[in-house]
C-alpha cells in the first residue's frame, strides 16, 4: 500500500475517537473524521451495497480528495471501511475527485477523475482531470498501471480539457458506457459519453446533452444516466445557475432531463430541467441500480455555500437518505428506501386531530423519527409545523394554503453562520390532501411530499433536547398524524 493511504487509515483510525458519542447522524452515512462531499461509486458488490465518497480526512474543510468508504446490507445501518484511495500517484496528485464503480470479472472496479498539474510548452502549469480506474475485492483498490485511461486529447476540438470530470459507469450488453461531466467551448456545461469493451480502451461516442439554452448554469458536475419505467433520465448537478421563480435556488443545484433515447445513435432528445430536491443541503446526487431492480439515488446533504456545523465538530458532511426513484405520469418520484421500516419502533398514531392555535400532541416528540402528517379537511389559510423544537431552537415548515406554497425555515435551529436558512417552493397540485413525510436524523430534516412527489432536504444542528413538535394553525385543520421512533 502507498505511504498517503496508509497514512490515511491510520490517522482516521485514531482521529475517530475524538467525535463524542451521539454526535452524529444514527443511519445517514458520515465520514470517519474530516471532510466529505459528493457521493462516489454507489455500487452493489459482493452482497453489499457500497458507498464511497469525496472526503479529506484531516481537516474538516474540503482539501486533496480521497475516497472514503462505507458498506451496507440494507442501506439503513452502515459500517465504516477503511479509506479507499488517496492522491498518490502523478496523474490524481491533486485529488481522486468523483466517480463511480461497476463488477467485472468479479472484481470491484472504481472509475474516477485524476486531477493533476501538465507543464505547458511555455513554461507555466495546468490543471488536468482525467478519468482513471482502480481495481478492487471490496476492501483495497490498486489503480491500474497504464492510468489514466480516458484524457481530454479524446475529445473533440473546443470540450474544456480542465473541467472534465465525475466519471458515472453502467453496462449494456457486452458494452461499457460512461457519461463524464464537461464544459463547450463557450464555457457551458454539458455531458460527454464513452463506450469501452473492457473498462480500459474507450472511445469518445458524442455529446449526449449540452445547456443550449444557457440557462442551466456552467459546469455540468456529476451526471448520471439510466432508463426508468419506459424513459431516460440525465442528472447532473450544474453550478452557478440563477433562481426562477421557486426553482433552482441553490446556486449549485442539481437536476433531472427526462427523456427519449437512440441507444443506436446516442441520442438524447431532453426535456427541460427539473429539479431534484427543493430544499437547502442537496447536491451531487448519484444512482444505482440494485440487484432487485430498483433505482436508488443518494446525494451529499450540503451545500456548497452553507457552513452549518458548531465550531467545536471535528467531521463534515452526510449523505442523504438513499431514496427510491419511480417515474409516474411525468413526475419523478422519490421515497425512502423500504428498509427504513424495518427501523420503525413506537408508533404512535392520531386520526382526525384538530389544530387550532399552538398545540402539541401526547405522544409526538423526539429527534430520531418518521412522522407523517396528513392535513385533510379544514378553514384556514396558514398551517405549520415546528420541528427540533423547544423554548431556544426550532425549524419551521409553513403550508400557505391560499398560495399554495410551503416554506422551511431554520434561522433558529443553532446556527452562528450568516448562512441562507429559508426556502419558499410552489407545492404540486392544490386542493388535494397533503401529506408530509417528515424523516429525522440527529442533524437533518427530509421532507417527503405526496409520495415522494417533492423532495425537501435540510441540515440542521440543533442540540438534541429540543426534540418537542408543536403545530399551529390560523384556523382548524384536521390532521392525521403516524410516528415513528428509528432505532438502530
Ligand atoms: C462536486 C465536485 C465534483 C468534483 C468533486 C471534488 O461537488 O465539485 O465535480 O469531482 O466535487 O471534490
Amino acid at each position: 500500500m502507498k505511504d498517503e493511504l496508509k497514512k490515511a487509515r491510520e490517522y482516521e483510525r485514531e482521529a475517530q475517537k475524538r467525535i463524542p458519542e451521539g454526535e452524529k447522524p444514527l443511519f445517514h452515512v458520515t465520514p470517519p473524521i474530516g471532510w466529505m462531499n459528493d457521493p462516489n461509486g454507489f455500487s452493489f458488490y459482493q452482497g453489499k451495497i457500497h458507498l464511497f465518497y469525496q472526503y479529506h480526512p484531516y481537516t474538516r474543510d474540503w482539501g486533496p480528495m480521497h475516497w472514503g468508504h462505507s458498506v451496507s446490507e440494507d442501506m439503513i445501518s452502515w459500517e465504516m471501511m477503511p479509506a479507499a484511495m488517496a492522491p498518490d500517484q502523478e496523474y490524481d496528485r491533486m485529488g481522486c475527485f468523483s466517480g463511480s464503480a461497476i463488477e467485472k470479472d468479479g472484481k470491484h472496479v472504481l472509475v474516477y477523475t485524476g486531477v493533476s498539474k501538465q507543464n505547458m510548452p511555455d513554461g507555466t502549469t495546468e490543471e488536468r482531470q482525467n478519468q482513471c480506474i482502480a481495481y478492487g475485492d471490496g476492501i483495497t483498490y490498486n489503480k491500474y498501471e497504464h492510468n489514466p485511461v480516458i484524457t481530454g486529447d479524446m475529445l473533440p476540438e473546443g470540450c474544456n480539457r480542465i473541467d472534465f470530470r465525475d466519471p458515472k459507469v453502467w453496462k449494456k450488453g457486452d458494452t461499457y458506457y460512461l457519461v463524464v461531466g464537461n464544459k463547450n467551448k463557450d464555457q457551458k456545461g454539458q455531458v460527454v459519453l464513452f463506450s469501452s469493451d473492457d473498462l480500459e480502451n474507450w472511445k469518445f461516442e458524442t455529446v449526449l446533452a449540452e445547456n443550449t439554452t444557457g440557462k442551466i448554469g456552467t459546469m455540468w458536475e456529476c451526471p448520471d444516466f439510466f432508463e426508468l419505467d419506459d424513459s431516460y433520465f440525465l442528472i447532473c448537478s450544474p453550478q452557478n445557475m440563477k433562481a426562477e421563480k421557486y426553482k433552482f435556488h441553490n446556486g449549485h443545484n442539481s437536476v433531472y432531463f427526462s427523456g427519449k433515447y437512440n441507444e443506436n445513435t446516442h441520442e438524447f432528445q431532453k426535456e427541460e430541467a427539473k429539479l431534484l430536491d427543493y430544499g437547502l443541503d442537496f447536491y451531487a446526487p448519484q444512482t444505482t441500480e440494485l440487484p432487485d431492480g430498483r433505482r436508488v439515488l443518494i446525494a451529499w446533504m450540503k451545500s456548497w455555500d452553507a457552513n452549518m456545523i458548531p465550531d467545536d465538530q471535528i467531521w463534515q458532511g452526510m449523505m442523504t437518505l438513499p431514496r427510491e426513484l419511480r417515474y409516474r405520469n411525468g413526475i419523478l418520484l422519490q421515497s425512502p428506501v423500504a428498509e427504513l421500516k424495518n427501523y420503525r419502533k413506537n408508533e404512535c398514531n392520531i386520526e382526525n386531530q384538530k389544530i387550532s392555535g399552538r398545540v402539541q400532541l401526547e405522544g409526538i416528540k423526539g429527534r430520531i423519527l418518521d412522522l407523517t402528517v396528513e392535513i385533510k379537511a379544514g378553514e384556514f389559510d396558514c398551517f405549520g409545523i415546528e420541528l427540533a423544537h423547544n423554548k431556544e431552537y426550532t425549524t419551521t415548515y409553513t403550508y400557505n394554503r391560499k398560495q399554495g406554497i410551503m416554506e422551511v425555515d431554520r434561522t433558529y435551529c443553532g446556527v452562528t453562520k450568516d448562512v441562507v436558512c429559508q426556502r419558499t417552493w410552489k407545492l404540486p397540485e392544490e386542493g388535494e390532501n397533503l401529506k408530509l413525510r417528515f424523516i429525522m436524523d440527529r442533524q437533518s430534516i427530509e421532507l417527503f411530499i405526496n409520495e415522494g412527489e417533492q423532495v425537501v432536504t435540510t441540515a440542521i444542528c440543533t442540540p438534541q433536547e429540543a426534540d418537542e413538535i408543536e403545530f399551529f394553525c390560523d384556523g382548524i385543520a384536521t390532521i392525521n398524524v403516524e410516528k415513528y421512533d428509528i432505532i438502530l
